[in-house]
């Protein structure tokens, strides 16, 4: 009797320890996050020094490049922006004049035009924008002369591409050169914009070599002392972006890197031990749900949800994710998608994946919140509320900033505290619902368009947005922890007395 009673009551005991456990780690809303972006999710602008062992870093997946003739002093053009042939009589670059590059390796690349065929050198030597996937003639060898910035394009037939007197351009070029005016297998180069993401890094430095680099980062970068520093300092949860590769871990499909698995449980580990809440952010979703770096985007192209297979595909990585993180008490939440850009992420195929992914985190957590990341450049910031108010414990995520927007170039310190608390706030209202979902500021920022702003200048900017953000039913989470851009650095802003 009595070592049944005892035994009973070590059970509860147990039971109340597990329990005020959970109580204790869940942490109350709402939220005071911090988001550890550039950590499992690459982002080259806040650490650009992992791509610094990249051979022709400048030349990596989704480079842009537009080509002039030295001879012909015209820029090289994909007639009809593809399906047709190439020419070099351009008086200025645009989109037909673009060359997104695909790279196989560091020498060796394919280039895709605006209409997204490969250009190609056919057996006549006529070079032409027609093949919907690049094969061995849509393979080409960039000779660069750096330091002019010049280059000769060699096709897979050993030969260079030459602008021709009557503007055409043919793969038929044999003769060396000495890089002059004079010369028609010489192109003037123009790097108009490139991506640094995770596909970049993987491929660019290709997966073997890829892997040890991004092992190290991700023990390195983040660490428990990190999750320590959070807690400290009055934050209460963390936002980590994670790509879809990881439900594939330890070995996902080319050029991605294994592991960020692993790596993703140790912060779990560090959630549960500091008392913080952990919202899981897929960030980078296949076929990539925007064409910037931050989804994973191989060359800017945005071809998520365009497929039920793909929405499909997506749903796998929730139910991954949910199933192996549902046990723990630092669970918070599980955000479906980052920044679905409208309007090729289409609202119709956004609710079906949201209602899959919801379901799929309700299958292993009755618990955990479901975020879902409003459409940017929608035209309707309310499309979702009536949707999620109709699922317990939905959320849904917005994100501010007074940046990414050429209307914010000339704000002055007061002009921008005022579109805080006047644009933002509202824009905020009109999204938090009585019985609506829970609302979620998932990334904002202090840092603005002000040059030189003092520090009085930038407190009180922080202090404004925390104020108004604090408002959002779900919490809020600054964008980012740390970045070699001060002001992006939350750890940074904290150290430096800019944010308390
Ligand atoms: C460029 O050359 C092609 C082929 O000769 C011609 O059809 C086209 O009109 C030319 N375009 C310009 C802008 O000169
Ligand atoms: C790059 O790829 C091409 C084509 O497969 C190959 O011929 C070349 O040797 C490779 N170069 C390097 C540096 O790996
Ligand atoms: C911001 O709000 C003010 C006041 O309501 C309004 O006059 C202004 O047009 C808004 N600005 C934008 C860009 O919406
Ligand atoms: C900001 O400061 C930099 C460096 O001190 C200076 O060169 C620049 O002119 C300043 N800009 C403005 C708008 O005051």
């Amino acid at each position: 009797m009595r070592s049944r009673l005892s035994r009973c009551f070590w059970l509860l005991l147990l039971c109340y320890c597990f329990l005020s456990r959970r109580a204790a780690a869940a942490p109350r809303l709402p939220v005071r996050a911090v988001n550890l972006g550039g950590w499992l999710v690459t982002e080259g602008w806040i650490l650009p020094s992992l791509f610094d062992g990249i051979p022709n870093k400048d030349l990596l997946d989704g480079t842009q490049l537009q080509f002039k003739s030295v001879t012909q002093d015209g820029f090289v053009a994909a007639e009809k922006g593809g399906g047709a042939g190439l020419v070099a009589n351009r008086s200025q670059a645009s989109g037909w004049e673009t060359f997104k590059l695909w790279r196989i390796n560091e020498t060796t690349f394919n280039l895709k035009v605006f209409g997204n065929q490969f250009v190609g050198v056919q057996s006549d030597g006529s070079v032409v924008a027609t093949a919907m996937s690049p094969g061995k003639s849509e393979t080409f060898r960039l000779v660069r002369n750096a330091g002019q910035n010049r280059m000769r394009i060699m096709a897979a037939n050993g030969l260079f591409l030459q602008a021709n007197k009557d503007s055409s351009v043919t793969g038929d070029y044999g003769k060396s050169t000495s890089w002059g005016d004079d010369d028609p297998s010489v192109f003037a180069v123009t790097r108009v914009t490139g991506l640094q993401g995770e596909y970049q890094i993987c491929n660019g430095y290709g997966t073997a070599k890829a892997t040890p680099i991004l092992k190290n980062h991700w023990s390195t970068y983040i660490v428990e002392d990190d999750f320590r520093f959070i807690s400290e300092n009055g934050l209460t949860a963390v936002r980590i972006p994670v790509g879809w590769w990881i439900a594939s871990d330890p070995s996902p499909p080319a050029p991605y890197v294994g592991g960020s698995l692993q790596t993703l449980d140790k912060a779990f580990k560090w959630a549960e031990e500091y008392n913080l809440g952990v919202i899981i952010d897929l960030h980078a979703a296949p076929g990539s749900q925007n064409p910037f770096e931050h989804s994973a985007s191989k060359d800017g192209s945005q071809d998520w949800g365009t497929s039920a297979a793909n929405i499909a595909q997506t749903v796998q990585v929730i139910d991954f994710l949910a199933s192996r993180y549902a046990a723990s008490p630092s669970l918070l939440a599980v955000e479906l998608l980052n920044e679905p850009l409208a309007p090729r992420a289409s609202l119709e195929s956004l609710k079906t994946y949201y209602r899959d992914g919801y379901n799929a985190v309700r299958k292993h957590s009755s618990e955990a919140y479901v975020i879902m990341s409003n459409r940017l450049s929608s035209p309707d910031p309310t499309e979702l509320l009536e949707f999620a108010g109709g699922l317990p414990k939905a959320v849904v995520d917005v994100h501010y900033y007074v940046l990414f927007n050429s209307m914010f170039d000339t704000f002055t310190v007061q002009q921008n505290i005022d579109f805080i608390k006047t644009n933002y706030s509202s824009a905020l209202s009109t999204v938090t619902k009585q019985n609506g979902p829970l609302t979620f500021v998932g990334e904002w920022v202090a840092e603005w368009q002000v040059p030189n702003a003092t520090k009085e200048e930038l407190k009180m900017f922080a202090n404004t947005q925390m104020d108004v953000y604090g408002k959002a039913t779900f919490g809020w989470a600054y964008w980012t922890l740390k970045n070699v851009n001060n002001h992006w650095s939350m750890e940074w802003m904290i150290k430096n007395g800019y944010i308390s």
